[in-house]
């Protein structure tokens, strides 16, 4: 058996735990495709710091593997594990941020599993709470471009959880079917207004084994209150962002670090009968104010 040849500037072929990382990185040497090479050769080798980092058992890299396994077993169609734990690791919202760099255009932040039925297309001004419940709400905005100019006719879908916590998939027996939910098209000054409730924090499920992770490491499984925005218009690049309550608990906390300070409004409180009757919402309502910049598609 040859010894490593690492002294002779050769890489090493024969496995070691000195060089584990360069023999494995060897073996993609020849992956036709450069990304797929590169991408493999850097998992690898903080895969492997990693390890060396932390010298499992092979009990404990046991128990690893049976997490992995047990977080692929609870996927199914509408329950995806494998981004939850992407998530609570604070991965989903680096890839979000390194691909979506701060600018002129508003802060993106993650998307969450409760897109998974088209929202009603509602005209301006629709009242979204089916339910009825929690404290009424007026959200209006303008679509633009980073010059400031309106951008008319944008897209503007919203979902949200109700005044307990929860989006209407979640309780398809207790909520209207597309409770808290609305397809907008801005106006012709690129407005958009609908009435809604001030929605509630609400923990991420916690019933697979990303919950347990959180149990295990003492971390709470909660999300500030929001609203989710997904806008698009033509020649812009689509947005996938959060409007956050600023009095919310858990606003510094995010389990899923989806928090950035220039989505965060207060929702102020507004003790008017003759505004409240324009609204058409009972006194008092509360208001929040939230225009939404859009980065043109060329741009990265
Ligand atoms: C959400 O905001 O809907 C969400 C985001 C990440 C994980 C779970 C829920
Ligand atoms: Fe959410």
């Amino acid at each position: 058996m040859q010894p490593p040849r690492q002294d002779t500037g050769t890489p090493a072929t024969r496995f070691s735990a000195e060089h584990s990382a360069e023999v494995v990185t060897s073996s993609f040497a020849g992956t036709p495709d450069p990304r797929l090479r590169e991408i493999m050769t850097s998992a690898v080798r903080h895969l492997h710091a990693f390890v060396k980092d932390v010298e499992p058992t092979v009990e404990e890299w046991a128990t690893a593997i049976g997490f992995l396994t047990d977080v692929g077993a609870t996927c199914t169609p509408v329950r995806q594990e494998f981004i939850l734990l992407s998530d609570i690791l604070g991965v989903s919202m680096l890839v979000e941020t390194l691909n979506n760099p701060a600018g002129h255009a508003t802060e993106s932040t993650v998307e969450g599993p409760f897109h998974m039925v088209d929202s009603p297309p509602r005209p301006l001004g629709a009242d979204i709470a089916l339910d009825g419940k929690g404290d009424r709400c007026l959200v209006t905005g303008t679509v633009k471009d980073a010059d400031g100019t309106p951008v008319p006719g944008a897209v503007v879908d919203v979902w949200q959880a109700n005044a307990d916590g929860f989006y209407d998939v979640q309780q398809p027996e207790l909520q209207p079917e597309r409770n808290l939910r609305g397809l907008f098209t801005a106006d012709d000054q690129g407005r958009f207004w609908f009435r809604s409730i001030v929605p509630r924090y609400y923990p991420i499920p916690t019933d697979g084994p990303v919950g347990r992770l959180l149990n295990a490491t003492a971390r709470h499984p909660n999300r500030p209150a929001h609203i989710h925005f997904d806008v698009r218009a033509t020649g812009f690049r689509p947005l996938v962002t959060h409007l956050f309550v600023a009095d919310t608990p858990y606003i510094d906390s995010d389990a899923v670090f989806g928090v950035k300070d220039s989505l965060v409004r207060e929702f102020s409180t507004v003790d008017d009968p003759a505004r409240a009757a324009d609204a058409g919402l009972p006194s008092p309502f509360r208001t929040v104010h939230f225009d939404v910049v859009l980065r043109p598609e060329e741009q990265q």
